[in-house]
């Protein structure tokens, strides 16, 4: 992990709450995987004091995108400190046909890395959205089925088809309230499977990660049989081994 400077070169709106910044960076940083992140600053400024979690999107002409919320200010041009890769990339199965991805009262952006890779084999993606996050989605490619959770619930449509029909699944959930969404979506994998295998169901974590470098502890987890760091080795968890309280 190094730091090193990137410079927007482009910023676009892609739906009511979100942009994504295509950024000119050192090719170590375009290699970044699924899963990984990264710790920015705008080097113009010392704001915010901690650096913010940047979630890379895909690579288009050997620019890093990375979306961020629609409500914050970018401008081209302005050189911006990265850390990073933050994380170990997720690990796929060797054999996958079909990936569910949800995304529970906030924006799916942590996973979407993991779609031009997923399409380019041929994997089909659905994409479950609960909650009360607004998120548009017409700029995802065509491939990627959308599902959106009915009012409020965790139900969705063909929900037992696409959990049965799912090899992995990988979660992302609100930040502000993450055990206890957690918890509520493992229950509902109890109440739709026969049971939960190891290495089928991942949470994904997306917590304030103040080092990144394993430093601080301020991302400490509890797993069965000890702890682990989700700067370090996240983000993400098969929920199999964790304490869900
Ligand atoms: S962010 Fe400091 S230990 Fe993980």
């Amino acid at each position: 992990m190094n730091e090193t400077q990137a410079i927007i070169e482009r910023v676009r709106r892609v739906n009511e709450t979100h942009q994504r910044l295509a950024l000119a960076v050192e090719p170590g940083i375009l290699q970044i995987k699924p899963g990984q992140s990264l710790l920015a600053r705008l080097t113009a400024t010392w704001d915010p004091y901690l650096r913010e979690h940047w979630h890379p999107v895909g690579v288009e002409k050997n620019l890093l995108l990375v979306e961020r919320p629609g409500s914050l200010r970018y401008m081209p041009g302005a050189v911006v400190s990265l850390i990073g890769p933050i994380g170990s990339p997720f690990r796929f199965r060797k054999t996958l046909r079909s990936v569910l991805l949800i995304a529970y009262d906030t924006d799916p952006s942590p996973l979407l890395m993991t779609l031009p890779a997923l399409i380019a084999n041929g994997i089909s993606v659905t994409l479950v959205l609960l909650g009360t996050a607004a998120y548009g989605t017409e700029h995802l490619p065509p491939e990627v089925e959308v599902l959106r959770g009915e009012n409020g619930t965790l139900n969705w449509q063909n929900r037992v088809t696409t959990v049965g029909w799912a090899d992995q699944v990988f979660i992302t959930v609100s930040p502000d309230d993450e055990a206890d969404h957690l918890l509520s979506l493992w229950k509902m994998f109890g109440d739709l499977r026969a049971d939960i295998p190891s290495n089928y169901l991942f949470a994904v974590h997306n917590m304030v990660q103040p080092c990144g470098v394993g430093g601080c502890g301020a991302c400490t987890l509890k797993i069965h049989g000890g702890t682990a760091l989700v700067c370090a080795d996240g983000p993400a968890f098969d929920m199999t081994k964790m304490v869900l309280t």
